[in-house]
């Protein structure tokens, strides 16, 4: 199966290495583009760099959005004309850091990162919220953890979203536990109770439910 992944920071780049170790063929596209090219270079033959964002998503079965909250929308008005029927991963947290280097919240407590990426969206696209809970480092630390997986979390309305994602998220080597619809995706975001958590199947169901 082929995923975009339009962003290659540093998360944009955890996941790429995670999904391409487990055998997902990937389609990059960063404004960084040495960034897109390093890292195709260092995961090979895995992964193509894409000529722009338009070009990462043609015939990708997934495109992961691997951005900063602030340059979503942007984006996504960029590539709409793309999305009708193709599942949308973000893990962005709606964040934003000034130039002293203090980070803040861009929308109002009570909003939910996925409620507002949703509005941005175009009719037909299918909207996971995923991959932004951990930290790139803890993402890399905990794939693939035995004898017990570690979970990692995703919140989404969209059925066919949710099988896609959840496959993603094995490949990436983890358990997937979805928290509920979009509505439920601050508990996944910086602040949420499920978010820089390492934790197995058993505990993260019983996390999910107790809210
Ligand atoms: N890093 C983490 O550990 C982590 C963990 C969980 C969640 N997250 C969330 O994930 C999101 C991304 O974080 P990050 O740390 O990966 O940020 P980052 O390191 O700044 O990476 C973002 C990437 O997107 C590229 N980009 C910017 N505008 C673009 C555009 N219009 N088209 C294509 N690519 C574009 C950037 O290129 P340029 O450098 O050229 O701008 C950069 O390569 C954030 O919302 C963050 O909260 C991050």
């Amino acid at each position: 199966m082929t995923t975009a992944i339009i962003g290659t920071g540093g998360i944009g780049s955890a996941i790429a290495r995670q999904l391409a170790s487990g055998g997902e063929t990937l389609r990059l596209s960063s404004t960084d583009h040495e960034s897109a090219q390093k890292l195709a270079a260092r995961i090979a033959p895995a992964a193509v760099v894409a000529t722009d964002n338009h070009d990462a998503v043609r015939g990708a079965d997934a495109v992961i959005l691997a951005l900063r909250f602030t340059v979503l929308k942007g984006v996504i008005e960029q590539i709409a004309d793309s999305l009708a029927g193709t599942v949308v991963v973000v893990p962005s947290n709606p964040l934003t850091t000034d130039a002293q280097g203090n980070v803040s919240r861009v929308l109002p407590e009570g909003q939910s990162s996925g409620e507002v990426v949703a509005g941005w969206l175009p009719a037909g696209a299918r909207l996971a919220m995923a991959f932004g809970t951990m930290s790139a480092d803890l993402l890399e630390s905990a794939s693939n953890r035995s004898p017990e997986p570690a979970v990692l979390f995703y919140a989404t309305g969209n059925d066919r979203a949710g099988e896609e994602v959840a496959r993603l998220i094995r490949t990436a080597g983890f358990e997937p536990v979805k928290v509920g619809g979009i509505e439920q995706s601050g508990r996944l975001e910086v602040g949420g109770d499920l978010h820089d958590l390492v934790v197995g199947p058993a505990e993260a169901r019983s996390l999910v439910g107790r809210a």
